[in-house]
């Protein structure tokens, strides 16, 4: 049975089916702070069966060991974290707390049990202000807000708990710019209130909910002068951790692997197309670079296919379409 933590959150539920599409049995483990309760029964529906769901936080050992006594638990897959770089800045306590001492707290848990196979989902981030492009995971890592720097303090964790207990599994997998939704329209990404990622904000604003996009910064040296990323469709990045899991059941050890597509996009190449999607115009106004962003970062998957046999398979038009077709969902959900 897989212990799937923040389960009921963007990436976690979409993993969950993957997992489910897998035959593995779940477990998820969620506070419900960033997720609502229903995604459950949304994914119900899309696995086959319902998945095990404890109401509970990675921080309290109580909750953690009964889980471990009445589950037979052999994996642990790590999403349960906060995730936005900017509210990171105003609170690195409480991010520090639920990323560094959450992931301190299921460790140690796992360990009692002897549960010492880890999946965590690291990010893109840890690789800071990349010197050049495309990125490999030998590229050095630096933090440049608390969010990032607690994935790469986590990474440094893991590397260590490996190094002194060699018997632990731990794949560091690290996410580049996940969008989309799964096909069904039924899970996706559900910001609570003013979205921070561009995705989310572009199909809010293709919706109507929002009147237009700010485009922070148009003075990059990138191919149009706006920030260029490596969107990754959320499916594919699902199918990313079982394919890590499959590579677990031959062989051990901790690895890190990039999770992306290999291909740049700028955020007005992104709105192009998702303007050729909805064949409706985004209309958007540039304002000043953002705090904390760099002008250009993707992946190289290599490594990902070598080891992992694993290549995203989406492309930018069905990012879009998923997009759109959640972000009508949205509306009938009243999400
Ligand atoms: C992408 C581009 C913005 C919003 C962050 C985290 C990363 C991961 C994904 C968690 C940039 C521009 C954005 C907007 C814009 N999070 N943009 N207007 O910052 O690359 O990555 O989210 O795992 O770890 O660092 O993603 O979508 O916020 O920004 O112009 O309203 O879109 O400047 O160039 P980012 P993003």
């Amino acid at each position: 049975m897989i212990l799937i933590t923040g389960g009921m959150g963007y990436i976690g539920s979409h993993t969950c089916v993957a997992l489910a599409g897998a035959a593995h049995e779940l477990l998820i483990l969620d506070n419900l702070s960033n997720s609502r309760i229903d995604v459950v029964n949304r994914l119900e529906t899309l696995c086959g069966k319902r998945p095990g769901f404890v109401e509970g936080d990675v921080r309290d050992p109580v909750v953690l060991g009964e889980i471990f006594e009445r589950h037979p638990i052999t994996t642990v897959m790590h999403f349960a974290g906060f995730k936005a770089v900017g509210e990171s800045v105003e609170r690195p306590l409480e991010y520090y707390d639920n990323n560094v001492n959450g992931t301190l707290q299921l460790l140690a848990a796992m360990r009692r049990a002897s549960v010492r196979t880890f999946v965590f989902s690291s990010s893109a981030t840890v690789y800071g202000d990349p010197a050049s492009v495309p990125i490999r995971e030998n590229s050095p890592r630096s933090a440049t807000n608390p969010y990032g720097r607690s994935k790469l303090i986590i990474e440094d964790i893991l590397a260590d708990l490996h190094c002194a207990e060699p018997e632990w599994n731990i794949p560091r997998l690290r996410y580049f710019n996940p969008v989309g939704a799964h096909e069904s329209g039924l899970i996706g990404e559900e910001p609570r209130g003013l979205p921070n990622n561009l995705m989310p904000f572009i199909g809010e604003v293709a919706i109507g909910k929002r009147e237009f996009l700010n485009i922070w910064g148009a003075d990059y040296p990138t191919h149009d002068g706006t920030g260029v990323r490596d969107y990754i469709h959320v499916t594919d990045l699902a199918e990313g951790h079982v394919a890590a899991l499959n590579y677990l059941n031959q062989n051990g050890g901790l690895i890190t692997i990039n999770l992306g597509t290999g291909k740049g996009y700028s955020v007005l190449d992104m709105v192009q197309a998702f303007e050729r999607t909805i064949h409706c115009p985004i209309p958007y106004e540039f304002g000043p670079r953002r705090a904390g962003d760099i002008a250009q970062c993707w992946a190289d998957p290599s490594l990902a296919y070598e080891l992992l046999g694993w290549k995203a398979q989406k492309g930018l038009e069905q990012m879009c379409s998923d997009t759109w077709r959640w972000q009508q969902q949205c509306r009938q959900l009243n999400i």
